[in-house]
């Protein structure tokens, strides 16, 4: 396909890309994953050009594949801490001298760079569902560039996009395959819901029959659910949502447990705010681990995926995550996927802030 469109485009989820927009995506992230294995350079793709990286939160992944992407790619990252510069701040949540509103930000950036990639969910925005998103989206409103989603309280679409790209590499098909995305037990409550959002929205829209499980008080987006739904549909495949921890991973080719947060710790209107009632219920599921035995009620080939860190003896035993070295059987894929950020990211960097001239 024609990709002139890609130019300039944001990244803030992948539902505002189609099925042969995405799938355009993987073939150029296979393609810069071949360049890099065999130690072709292709440090003309943005040479010179500079990404912002906003990080409200934490990360190990994220950055160093996006600052290690745009090395490659012969351009440069450059880290921002919100603590250290003004922080960037909507209307309405401004301090004097402290904060600097994201309209002014996003426009200063954009006069000095090529793109602005955002990381922002949960305390930042004091646990309302949907504010990070909001932050994100104002950026973009106001860049002349174009702004990345590095995670935010919906989506985390550069992760699901190496989700399915792993997936792929296993199977070299979506059609058929059982992707099972699963809430797990972890002491932590405080876990933005957006890798499950989005891994479900790229499976289902790759064509793979996609399961969401996860106790009741657990639920996801109702939007990102509807879309899932029509996705499935478009595909001629399925999307199905269990609570049924136990049976949910039989025959599955790809097993995704992790935890995400219990509805009622989000704000109102969509939860509570109830952070002693999201404890007692988190507490009440601990035996949803992904152990050995249940691994091997999946299909004989699976893959155990993890967006990572992975809190290892809550959600997942060591000996699941750990069983990487295998030539037949089911395996762990964590590594694989945790590096498939790195091409993926390379291949929406070139395509957005590079390309056809
Ligand atoms: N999976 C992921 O986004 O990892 P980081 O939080 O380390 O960036």
């Amino acid at each position: 396909m024609r990709t002139d469109s890609f130019k300039g485009r944001d990244f803030i989820t992948l539902l505002e890309w189609s099925k042969e927009e995405v799938e355009t995506i993987l073939d150029c992230a296979r393609d810069l994953k071949r360049r890099y294995a065999m130690g072709e350079l292709h440090d003309h793709l943005l040479r010179a050009k500079t990404l912002f990286m906003i990080f409200y939160n934490q990360s190990l992944r994220t950055r160093n594949s996006f600052e290690a992407g745009m090395t490659q790619l012969g351009g440069h990252a450059h880290y921002l801490d919100p603590e250290k510069i003004y922080t960037p701040a909507m209307e309405g949540k401004e301090v004097a001298y402290s904060t600097e509103r994201v309209s002014d930000v996003a426009r200063v950036l954009s006069r000095m760079g090529d793109g602005i990639a955002i990381r922002c969910y949960g305390d930042p925005v004091d646990w309302v569902y949907g504010a990070a998103n909001t932050l994100i989206r104002e950026f973009a409103r106001w860049a002349d560039i174009p702004v990345l989603n590095m995670e935010d309280d919906k989506y985390h679409p550069f992760q699901a996009l190496a989700d399915i790209l792993t997936t792929w590499e296993r199977f070299g098909t979506f059609k058929g395959i059982k992707f099972v995305m699963s809430w797990a037990y972890s002491p932590s409550i405080h876990k933005p819901r957006a890798v499950p959002q989005s891994a479900i929205i790229a499976a289902t829209m790759m064509g793979c029959d996609t399961v969401l499980c996860h106790p009741p008080e657990f639920e996801l987006d109702p939007e990102v659910i509807a879309a899932c739904q029509a996705n499935a549909q478009m595909n001629n495949a399925s999307f199905t949502i269990t609570h049924d921890f136990e049976s949910a991973f039989k025959d599955a080719h790809v097993v995704y447990p992790k935890a995400w947060a219990p509805k009622c710790l989000f704000k109102p209107p969509v939860g509570e705010g109830d952070e002693q009632k999201a404890k007692a219920i988190n507490e009440s599921y601990k035996h949803w681990k992904m152990t050995r035995r249940l691994m091997e009620t999946a299909d004989h080939e699976a893959i155990y995926l993890h967006c990572l860190p992975a809190d290892r003896g809550w959600e997942v035993d060591n000996d699941v995550i750990d069983h990487t070295d295998v030539l037949r059987g089911w395996r762990s894929a964590v590594y694989e996927q945790a590096e498939n950020r790195l091409h993926v990211q390379k291949a929406v960097m070139t395509l957005t802030m590079g390309g056809r001239l």
